[in-house]
């Protein structure tokens, strides 16, 4: 499913949170969105997931109006992985898992109880959290339940995939492993994927595309090789960076801050 965003715009009250945005995600490629915090990441993520209203703009899925669909159609075809949910909803990982396959039955199309379970197991193998199923929520470590979110999302079978945050609680072997397989899961089922993350090195090693939020605004898009650039890095991060190479993609590694004249910083 291809997703257009044109001229998105985005306020909280009297504030401005997303300037005229447009960008479009093609079926199979993964983009990632990178930017300081308070950028606005998780608000183009929250816009396109339906749960934040545009003053302007619109996002079109496949040419539809993102906003003409019904709450079901949106439940079928984009995931979004809220970083912020709570733990103490009383519900085991299995029962939780299995809520995502709920706008998926209806009257005339249904999945089986039995698919249901087949698709859950599927993918809980690959994320590795089998040995979880009968675990609480509240009873999980962080990257545990950060891997089950992941796992609702793909027990959905979305066309859609918005991820804010994936790997912020994963350690360096499943922050690699989780990737892969969202990045193979993306290929393979021709999903639009969005995410936002604050790890660059990440995002130069699996990003189709990469788009850079400041203030509100894309001031960059383009392949993680021509956007991941030292000038560009350390004028909207603040940071002294310097870019490694390696094994043909460059690495930032961010250094110390940039001492600001207006600003002492902690020291
Ligand atoms: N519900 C809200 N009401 C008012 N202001 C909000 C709300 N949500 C976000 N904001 C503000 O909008 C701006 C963008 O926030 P957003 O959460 O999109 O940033 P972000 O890039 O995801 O940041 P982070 O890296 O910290 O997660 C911030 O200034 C934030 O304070
Ligand atoms: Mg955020």
């Amino acid at each position: 499913m291809k997703i257009v965003v044109e001229k998105l715009e985005v306020w909280y009250d009297s504030t401005p949170a997303l300037r005229s945005a447009s960008f479009e995600i093609s079926e199979g490629e993964m983009v990632f969105v990178i930017g300081p915090n308070g950028s606005g990441k998780s608000t183009l993520l929250k816009t396109i997931a339906s749960i934040v209203r545009p003053k302007a703009g619109a996002v079109y899925l496949d040419g539809k109006v993102l906003s003409r669909l019904s709450p079901r159609d949106l439940g079928k075809l984009i995931a979004y992985i809220d970083p912020h949910l709570s733990r103490s909803i009383p519900t085991t990982v299995l029962d939780f898992l299995l809520t995502a396959r709920y706008p998926h039955q209806s009257a005339l199309s249904f999945s089986t109880p039995r698919q249901d379970l087949d698709i859950v197991e599927d993918v809980s193998k690959w994320l590795n959290i089998s040995h979880l199923l009968d675990r609480r929520l509240d009873q999980l470590s962080s990257g545990e339940l950060q891997r089950v979110l992941l796992a609702r999302a793909f027990v959905q079978r979305p066309k859609v995939l918005l991820l804010d945050e994936p790997s912020a609680f994963l350690d360096l072997k499943y922050r690699l492993e989780v990737l892969d397989y969202v990045k193979k899961s993306v290929k393979a089922s021709k999903i639009a994927c969005l995410a936002a993350v604050h790890d660059l090195y990440l995002a130069s090693l699996y990003a189709d595309k990469v788009i850079v939020l400041n203030n509100g605004e894309i001031i960059a898009a383009g392949r993680g090789e021509d956007v991941l650039r030292e000038d560009l890095i350390e004028r909207v991060y603040r940071v002294k960076v310097s870019l490694l190479s390696i094994n043909g993609r460059r690495v930032a590694i961010p250094l110390e801050p940039i001492k600001e004249a207006h600003y002492g910083g902690l020291t």
